[in-house]
């Protein structure tokens, strides 16, 4: 039976009943395919595909062209699920017009349902912009990447009272421009509760705790092929980088042994044209 596919009123209604929203990344098609098969509800195609598809040591040099594609192919895997496009860095930073430009493109040839970007009180604006052309927004602080620098390095925020509140003032701000959910990166849990509790929209959290309306994370993690580091709040539900490379090894070893292809996996020649060959070549 074809999955339904949820829409922003179906997770509005699900936090209100306090059901949890299960949320997980995806770059490529087949993953999609497996995302879409086991019930995920919304898949977030992240500028993290810079470093889990194109091994970049962050998320910086992605472009809205990688993005693109990237949502494309997921869309074309994931076609009933809430499929959300991540604005890369230089996309929304430069003026309000990029930003609508940028989304819209994200609509016009991925089809994505909504698409989410990084900051708070400083991106009002920008959220609004999208918001007010017809485009679905999720918000993103606390932990935000593309800024990473600012922030001193990818260290988790909200730790103090003052950065809580600053984490705090930042999730009302997004809500206050009118985007539709927001995402809450390794922040502690307290805050983050505070926030779900505070705001209308669903809040979801990437290593910020349990205590909110569902949760995100990176498929590359979970599936244990992202192998570069492991951040505190991964839990990995497999383990396929070992599965893959155990595969490949045997490969290697059998096509060295002379072991593959063994006759199962050849095409042989219709019935007497090895014979009819065979003279041909002898005449
Ligand atoms: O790009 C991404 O996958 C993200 C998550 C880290 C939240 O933005």
């Amino acid at each position: 039976m074809q999955k339904k596919k949820l829409m922003i009123h179906d997770f509005m209604k699900m936090k209100q009943e306090g059901q949890k929203i299960a949320w997980l990344t995806s770059y490529d098609f087949p993953t999609a395919q497996f995302a879409e098969a086991a019930g995920m509800e919304m898949i977030l195609v992240g500028d993290s595909l810079g470093m889990c598809v194109y091994g970049y040591a962050g998320t910086l040099p992605v472009t809205m062209e990688q993005c693109i594609l990237h949502c494309e192919a997921v869309r074309r895997g994931a076609p009933n699920t809430f499929v959300v496009g991540d604005m890369p860095l230089g996309s929304y930073q430069v003026s309000d017009a990029d930003a609508v430009f940028n989304a819209i493109r994200f609509l016009k040839e991925a089809s994505v349902d909504a698409v989410k970007l990084e900051g708070g009180t400083r991106v009002v604006s920008r959220i609004r912009a999208i918001v007010d052309a017809g485009v679905l927004v999720i918000g993103h602080i606390g932990l935000t990447p593309q800024s990473s620098g600012q922030l001193g390095g990818h260290k988790a925020q909200g730790r103090t009272m003052e950065s809580a509140k600053l984490v705090i003032e930042d999730a009302l701000a997004v809500q206050k421009a009118g985007a539709q959910m927001l995402l809450v990166e390794a922040v502690p849990p307290e805050v983050t509760g505070l926030i779900a509790k505070k705001l209308s929209i669903p809040v979801l959290s990437i290593g910020a705790g349990a205590d909110c309306d569902g949760q995100l994370l990176i498929v590359s993690d979970l599936i244990g092929q992202f192998t570069a580091f492991t951040p505190k709040f991964v839990k990995k539900y497999a383990h396929v980088a070992e599965i893959i490379t155990e595969a490949m090894r045997q490969y290697v070893k059998e096509v060295k042994a002379g072991q593959f292809p063994t006759d199962e996996h050849c095409y042989h020649m219709l019935e007497g044209e090895a014979e009819r060959l065979q003279k041909l070549l002898a005449s």
